[in-house]
């Protein structure tokens, strides 16, 4: 299916967790009461509303309601039905043991998520009370702290590590990933390798060619377009936007006027000014991580500009041919600019950029990764797993990088991890940047 400009236009939790925050807020009004029958029966149906919104007891003690007990669901649609392939097996219960966020992606709780899955017999719930039920427990890595882990677990039970930031942003309430290792069993990661991969977007072939009117050219006026959300970064991609802007026009735009020169814009129509008025769009990541590409470069493959790409992956598996500049094919910043300026001033040149879009579309992963869990949950043949080094897979396997500048007219990347710890001090919670230095290390217990 073709996901719609819009869906990519939105706002994501890689760069928004307070909007995410804020997002959660708005589903938990929403939050309905549902009860859950005896396990081995596949019933799920709404109730009366929840009079507690979950946050209230979010620390809820972990015993567990035996028997018929009233489960507390949430959805976001009060008309969410109930699993439509539970009268085929008892249903899975996925528990969100943390709260995950990402807008678009957000699973909404209940039946919701798995709506429309091949396998849709699972239903979603933050209740932890629940916790002996679950088949899944999935923790969002980003709120995991460690005292707040379930206190009980199956070994039945698969513990799902969520998280959707770039591992150069592993952001850790407790000093150590070590303390982790062997407690999942399931991987949910941007990472292609993990059990369940949750990519930003895909593309796939057409079946047969479509018609696509490549003359776009002709309506640009405006040379390139950066939407800083987030700055400045751990990939210092704003240090290869500064140095681009000696060679080319680069307008910078923003929520907020801050560190990156952006020029505050509300009320601007992104998806006319992408469409419309620039020829490229800057898609740079914020991790420059292997396997990390955000909705930044969707947006740009579902608008008629051609997304230049700075990130840490091999592009040629997330976008279709043809249809990207990605900076780190080029030696130097004004290698790559020189290369921008021509493609600009050959009207055949930029349109051959959209040829793509004859042959090919993007859109959503399929399956949806909420619907691979459930998938992977029906699946007995399924092997038990543990992630017995936690560390090596997310930290050392991560391959990050940060630009470090031109030497010699070369562009240099270094490896690079830093985790993010967090400190209480009275009741403000502290962010603390620590770098562990120049190469990805493995943390200890400090
Ligand atoms: C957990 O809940 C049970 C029953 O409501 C209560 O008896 C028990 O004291 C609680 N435990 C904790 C640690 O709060
Ligand atoms: C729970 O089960 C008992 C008997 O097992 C039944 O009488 C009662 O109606 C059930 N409650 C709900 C809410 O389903
Ligand atoms: C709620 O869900 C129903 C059924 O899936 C759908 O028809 C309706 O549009 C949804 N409403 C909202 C407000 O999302
Ligand atoms: C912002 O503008 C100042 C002054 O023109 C310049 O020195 C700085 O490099 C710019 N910062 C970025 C991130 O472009
Ligand atoms: C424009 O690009 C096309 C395709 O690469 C090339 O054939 C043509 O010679 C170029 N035109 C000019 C004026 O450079
Ligand atoms: C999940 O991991 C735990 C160790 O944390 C292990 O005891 C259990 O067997 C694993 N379960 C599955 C289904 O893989």
């Amino acid at each position: 299916m073709e996901t719609s400009k819009r869906a990519f236009n939105r706002f994501t939790a890689t760069d928004g967790a307070i909007a995410s925050a804020l997002f959660v807020f708005a589903v938990a009004i929403l939050e309905v009461g549902m009860h859950w029958s005896n396990a081995g029966s596949s019933r799920v149906h709404i109730d009366t509303p929840a009079s507690q919104p979950w946050w209230k007891n979010r620390h809820d003690n972990h015993t567990c309601r035996h028997g018929n007990a009233t489960l507390r669901l949430f959805a976001t649609n009060e008309t969410a039905s109930p699993p439509e392939g539970a009268a085929a097996g008892p249903p899975k219960l996925v528990l969100l043991w943390t709260q995950i966020s990402g807008q678009e992606w957000f699973p909404r709780y209940g039946a919701a998520p798995f709506a429309g899955c091949r396998v849709s017999n699972c239903a979603a719930t933050r209740d932890h009370s629940l916790i002996k039920r679950a088949d899944a427990v999935v923790m969002n890595f980003f709120n995991v702290q460690r005292h707040s882990l379930p206190a009980y677990y199956s070994p039945r039970q698969r513990w799902v590590f969520y998280l959707r930031e770039p591992a150069s942003h592993t952001y850790l309430k407790v000093r150590s990933l070590r303390g982790f290792d062997g407690a999942f069993n399931w991987t949910m990661t941007y990472r292609l390798d993990s059990d369940v991969p949750t990519a930003y977007g895909a593309f796939r072939r057409r079946a047969a060619a479509v018609d696509y009117d490549t003359d776009v050219a002709r309506r640009k006026s405006k040379f390139a377009a950066w939407f800083a959300t987030r700055c400045p970064t751990k990939s210092r991609r704003e240090e290869v936007v500064a140095e681009l802007r000696q060679y080319v026009d680069v307008d910078t735009y923003g929520r907020a006027e801050g560190r990156c020169n952006q020029t505050r814009c509300d009320d601007c129509d992104w998806d006319a000014m992408l469409d419309d008025d620039y020829r490229f769009y800057l898609a740079f990541e914020n991790g420059l991580c292997r396997d990390y590409v955000t909705e930044k470069l969707y947006r740009g493959l579902t608008h008629d500009v051609v997304p230049v790409t700075l990130g840490g992956v091999d592009y040629a598996r997330h976008a279709p041919p043809g249809s990207y500049i990605d900076a780190r094919d080029f030696d130097s910043v004004k290698a790559l600019a020189d290369h921008l300026l021509a493609v600009a001033a050959n009207e055949t040149l930029y349109n051959a950029y959209f040829d793509w879009k004859r042959r090919y579309v993007v859109g959503e992963q399929k399956p949806a990764p909420w619907c691979r869990l459930c998938e992977k949950l029906n699946d007995d043949g399924e092997p038990a797993k543990i992630y017995e080094d936690l560390t090596r897979w997310w930290v050392d396997d991560a391959r990050c990088e940060t630009y470090v500048g031109e030497q010699d007219g070369h562009m240099n990347f270094a490896p690079t991890f830093e985790v993010f710890t967090y400190s209480k001090k009275g009741h403000r919670t502290r962010r603390r940047a620590a770098s562990l230095g120049d190469r990805p290390v493995r943390m200890s217990e400090a």
